[in-house]
C-alpha cells in the first residue's frame, strides 16, 4: 500500500451525506490507503478549517451546502466548469498549499445520462429544465456544452430563473417559461430534467403533464430518495426513457477521487446497492 491519503467533505450539515461511504468504498476497492471524513463547518470557520486541513496534510476535499460559493474566493485557481457554474464542489490541495477548485456536477449529470439513456441524441431537440438552484446551474452548463439547441427553463420563482440566465454564457439558448406554463414547454422536447427538490420522500408531486412529451423522450430526475420518484414512475408507465438521480451522485464523485487518489474508480452495482440502503 502507498501513502495514506486524507480527504473529506466540508459542509453543514454533513450527517446525511453519502460521500464518505462512496469514497471510503473506493479506497478499499482500489486497494489504496487513506480515509475520507465528514467535517461539519459553520460559515465563519471555513477559511480557518481549510488552513487546518492544509497543515494536517490533506490532499483535498469536497465542498457542499452552504460553502460551495464561499469557497471560490479562497481558491488559488478555478477550472472552467467551476467558474461558469459559479460553484466549487471539489478542491485539490497542491504540494505548495495552493487550492485548485473544480466542479464535477456537470460531468456527473452527463455521465449518468450517457449510461442510462445511451440512445439520447444531444443537439437534436430542446430540453426542459425545472428549477433554478445550484444543481440547475451545473446541468444547464452541461447541456449547453453538449449542443442542446434550446433549454426551456421553468422555476417556481421566475426571478431566480432570470438571475441564472443573466449569469450564463449562452443566455440566447435559454428560454424562460412561467412555472404555470411548464406543460406547454414539453411539446417537442427530447429531455425533461427535474432539478427541484419536489418528489423527495414525503414531499408533494411536481404536477406536470407528461402526456405532452413526444414518444421516445427521456425524463431525468436528480432526486434519488426515493429512487423512483412519482415523476419517474409516471414516465415509465408512459414508456418514456427514465434516468434516476443516484448515478449523478456517484459519477460526480469519480473525478474528485481521481484527482486525489490517481485512479478513476467505477460505479459498480455493489456500490449502488450500498448507497441506496
Ligand atoms: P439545489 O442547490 O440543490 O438545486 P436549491 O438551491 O435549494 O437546491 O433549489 C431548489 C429548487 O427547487 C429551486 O428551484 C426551488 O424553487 P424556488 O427557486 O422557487 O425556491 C425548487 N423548489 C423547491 N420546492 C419547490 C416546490 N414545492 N415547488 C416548485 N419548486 C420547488
Amino acid at each position: 500500500m502507498g501513502e495514506f491519503i486524507r480527504t473529506g467533505l466540508i459542509g453543514h450539515p454533513t450527517g446525511h451525506s453519502k460521500s464518505p461511504l462512496i469514497h471510503n468504498h473506493w479506497i478499499g476497492a482500489c486497494g489504496l490507503s487513506g480515509e475520507y471524513v465528514a467535517i461539519d463547518v459553520m460559515g465563519e470557520a471555513l477559511a480557518q478549517e481549510i488552513e487546518r486541513l492544509k497543515r494536517e496534510g490533506f490532499k483535498g476535499f469536497n465542498v457542499t451546502i452552504p460553502h460551495k460559493q464561499a469557497v471560490m474566493a479562497l481558491c488559488d485557481e478555478l477550472d472552467e466548469p467551476a467558474r461558469e457554474i459559479g460553484a466549487v464542489n471539489t478542491v485539490v490541495i497542491g504540494g505548495n498549499g495552493a487550492l485548485h477548485g473544480s466542479n464535477t456536477d456537470a460531468f456527473g449529470f452527463l455521465q449518468n445520462l450517457r449510461e442510462e439513456a445511451p440512445d439520447f441524441a444531444f443537439g437534436k431537440a430542446p430540453a426542459v429544465v425545472l428549477g433554478s438552484g445550484g444543481a440547475a446551474r451545473a446541468i444547464i452548463y452541461a447541456l449547453l456544452k453538449t449542443g442542446v439547441p434550446e433549454i426551456r427553463l421553468a422555476n417556481r420563482t421566475r426571478a431566480r430563473a432570470e438571475d441564472l440566465v443573466a449569469n450564463c454564457v449562452h443566455p440566447e439558448r435559454i428560454r424562460i417559461v412561467d412555472w404555470d406554463d411548464r406543460d406547454g414547454a414539453l411539446g417537442d422536447a427530447s429531455l425533461l430534467v427535474n432539478t427541484t427538490s419536489v418528489g423527495m420522500a414525503g414531499t408533494e408531486m411536481l404536477g406536470i403533464d407528461l402526456g405532452r412529451l413526444p414518444q421516445g423522450a427521456t425524463v431525468y430526475d436528480i432526486v434519488y430518495v426515493p429512487l423512483l420518484t412519482g415523476l419517474l414512475e409516471s414516465a415509465r408507465d408512459r414508456g418514456l426513457t427514465i434516468v434516476t438521480g443516484i448515478g449523478m451522485l456517484l459519477h460526480q464523485a469519480r473525478p474528485a477521487f481521481k484527482a486525489w487518489y490517481g485512479v478513476l474508480p467505477e460505479v459498480t452495482n455493489e456500490l449502488v446497492a450500498k448507497v441506496l440502503v
